[in-house]
């Protein structure tokens, strides 16, 4: 027996940008039901991190995700990028009166969930989607089995996918999983975990001989550095010695504080844009509709972009009937998303060394790390973009 369940908006997907979703529908008193294969325990268990932009946190406090109290002491006033021997500091605070949060991302799922549960509304975890019926009419149903196989229908008036980068909705708006504007790069990063006190009070991004290096924490006692590598590398092959001397090697003025690592992993990206983000009554946001290189760290911020859009063009339908703003949701959503693609793909190629760069190449990148760090204006346009653009549409 299929277990059928109503809903005026079925969202797929229990990350940031679904469970957001969700809680900004229901303050307008909009009823949706959000499903995800994965269990509770491990979507609140798996410790990641992010940084969040200046308008995300208005939002995440105002409509009472995050307190004030849990972002002190994790608002950093800007970043630093060392190249060719020099460390230049963006001073976001003097430039433009901003800031961003290095924010504990499984502490918002895990207020977000609550939240969710407080409203009655609890997600429905271990719920996987594998299709959205009925999708060019005006009641879409989310198809799936739950963990141990027995079927579930939800029948809903909107459908969003927020189900990130192995979006199963995108086929329902676009034909295809891959219907999009892709970007392929040809090196990766190489992460690791360890636990050492934090060598810089701020990020540092680095332009190394090497190539790129980036100098992150996650608490005291726990710090994230990467550094460039090939994609095909095998982490498992890379001794403790060789990740100290390459991350050190990338650094200028700055001793970093080793200690023992417990996690090594090569993480692949890409920059990826979906053909369309909506379709009749079914919708894409966050990573189902657009995923970006790490260099910058737009993903979620992005994500709670296209959720503004998406709250008030729903808010809209739900409340006059009118769909002007669902006409004008994939507009809307892709002038930021565009933005933050060229932002993380100009830091991206800025700050790494490709494999086949000439001589030409690599002085002609300094040049640019130059003309921006000696400028009043790059400054500027550094800051702006990294505490990020201002949201268009308003949560309230
Ligand atoms: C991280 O801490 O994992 C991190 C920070 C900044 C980035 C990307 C990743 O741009």
């Amino acid at each position: 027996m299929t277990n059928v369940m109503k809903t005026q908006v079925g969202i797929i997907g229990a990350g940031p940008a679904g469970l957001l979703l969700a809680h900004l529908l229901q303050i307008s008193g909009i009823d949706s039901i959000v499903i995800d294969g994965k269990t509770r325990e491990d979507i609140e268990g798996v410790v990641k991190a992010g940084i969040i932009e200046n308008p995300a946190v208005e939002v995440l406090v105002e409509s009472g995700v995050t307190t004030p109290e849990q972002l002190a002491g994790v608002r950093h006033d800007g970043v630093e990028f060392h190249f060719d021997g020099h460390t230049h500091r963006f001073d976001f605070k003097s430039l433009i009166n901003r800031s961003v949060w290095l924010y504990p991302q499984h502490e918002t799922l895990i207020d977000l969930i609550a939240a969710r549960v407080r409203a009655g509304s609890e997600p429905l975890f271990e719920h996987l989607a594998e299709d959205i019926l009925d999708a060019d009419t005006d009641h879409p149903r989310i198809v799936g089995k739950t963990v141990s196989g027995e079927p579930f229908e939800i029948q809903a008036q909107m459908v969003v996918g927020a189900d990130g980068s192995g979006s199963i909705a995108r086929k329902a708006v676009n034909g295809s999983q891959f219907a999009g504007f892709f970007r392929e790069y040809p090196f990766a990063w190489y992460g690791i975990l360890c636990e050492a006190p934090p060598s810089s009070e701020e990020l540092i991004y680095s332009r190394a001989e090497e190539g790129f290096v980036l100098i992150s924490t996650r608490t005291d006692k726990i710090q994230r550095m990467y550094f460039q590598c090939d994609p095909e590398l095998d982490a498992s092959t890379v001794s403790d010695a060789e990740i100290w001397e390459k991350l050190q090697r990338g650094v200028t003025g700055t001793t970093l504080k080793q200690g023992p690592i417990f996690r090594k992993d090569v993480l692949r990206f890409r920059s990826f844009v979906a053909e369309h983000l909506n379709k009749g009554n079914v919708f894409l946001c966050g990573d189902a509709a657009h995923t970006v290189p790490p260099t910058g760290a737009k993903g979620m911020n992005l994500a709670f972009s296209d959720v503004l859009w998406l709250n008030e063009a729903l808010r809209e339908f739900f409340t006059t009937g009118s769909r002007a703003l669902i006409e004008k949701y994939e507009e809307n959503a892709l002038n930021r998303i565009w933005k933050a693609e060229h932002f993380s793909y100009w830091m991206t190629s800025m700050l790494h060394v490709a494999p086949d760069a000439t001589e030409f190449d690599k002085h002609r990148q300094l040049g640019e790390l130059y003309m921006l760090t000696e400028s009043e204006y790059g400054n500027k346009l550094i800051a702006e973009g990294y505490t990020g653009w201002a949201y268009g549409a308003s949560w309230k």
